[in-house]
């Protein structure tokens, strides 16, 4: 008896096998799927360089991490914590993450590329804004700040160099790598407070100086200080040293240049508040929705500020 064999169809010349290859959206990015171009920026633990997917030509800003200096330097933690607060937003008006990869040396975040780059360079060049555009940029601030705060996130060093313009000239805040994520306690209640972070020394707030606690409310204070900025431009504090500088914080000692429009005072006067609790926007949504009914933001169509063109600067 013969065993069965399987039928075998007339042979054909067989093709060599391929390298398996998977399409563009399921497999994982890598350095050779970008072209890369200009450096964009430099900080102590990273180096921020424009790139191109080599397939779609889409345009990238990539943030390069040197995996050696982070776990030399202790700053573990804080890209992580970059990494997942980034992933965790999808909003206008905050750099959004794409992709991230690594190679032997270094780690890569694939971000949005804020075209026109820090507001601080547009303050530099313009000396200070008009109060349209004030408003417009306060508001789109604001409007970031709600949200990532409705996400459980604190920025903690919200500043002009961490506020970039896209090519319609709309903001987009970077640098959530001293950001703190919120966790739900058993109250079901955000454990607000806790860490000894401090920020950029013009833009911390009070209670980070004296009880080494941020809290949403301090994201607040700092937008005081940029709208201050914005209008005067200088920050509101600012001493020759950083001892300086916090002893002004902590004194509130600060004053309004002349001609400063006395609507902007009064908003700023709220927000720049020693207490953190008596602050305007603090106090969950409703502290929120009385910031933006201040009458500073009464120009302001909240539902369509991010489909606005934005006003000229000049
Ligand atoms: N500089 C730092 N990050 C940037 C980004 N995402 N886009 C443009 N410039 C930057």
């Amino acid at each position: 008896q013969t065993t069965p064999t399987t039928p075998t169809t007339p042979t054909r010349p067989q093709r060599p096998p391929l390298t398996p290859t998977i399409s563009s959206p399921a497999r994982k990015k890598g350095v050779k799927d970008f072209e890369f171009g200009r450096l964009l920026g430099e900080g102590s633990y990273s180096t921020v360089v424009a790139a191109r997917d080599r397939v779609t030509q889409r345009e990238y800003a990539i943030k390069i991490l040197d995996k050696k200096h982070i776990i030399k330097e202790k700053k573990v933690k804080y890209v992580n914590i970059e990494k997942n607060t980034l992933n965790k937003m999808t909003h206008p008006g905050i750099v959004r993450l794409y992709y991230t990869f690594q190679d032997k040396d270094s780690l890569y975040f694939v971000l949005d590329h804020a075209k026109n780059g820090e507001l601080l360079n547009f303050i530099k060049k313009l000396s200070s804004f008009d109060l349209r555009c004030t408003q417009f940029y306060a508001a789109q601030i604001l409007s970031a700040i709600e949200y990532m705060h409705n996400q459980g996130v604190i920025h903690r060093d919200l500043k002009p160099e961490n506020l970039l313009l896209d090519e319609k000239m709309h903001i987009k805040v970077t640098d959530f790598g001293t950001a703190k994520i919120l966790e739900q306690n058993s109250d079901g209640k955000e454990d607000d407070r806790a860490n000894s972070f401090v920020g950029t020394a013009e833009y911390v707030s009070p209670e980070l100086l004296k009880e080494k606690a941020a809290c949403k409310s301090s994201d607040f204070w700092a937008l005081g200080c940029i709208v201050y900025q914005l209008i005067a431009g200088r920050p509101p504090f600012k001493g020759p040293n950083e001892y300086i500088t916090f002893q002004k914080i902590v004194g509130l000692e600060y004053t309004f240049p002349e001609g400063f429009p006395a609507v902007a005072r009064d908003l700023v006067e709220k927000l720049l508040v020693i207490d953190p609790s008596k602050r305007l926007g603090a106090g969950g949504q409703a502290g929120v929705d009385r910031l933006k009914n201040h009458k500073f933001f009464d120009d302001i169509k909240w539902d369509t500020l991010w489909q606005q063109p934005a006003p000229k600067l000049l």
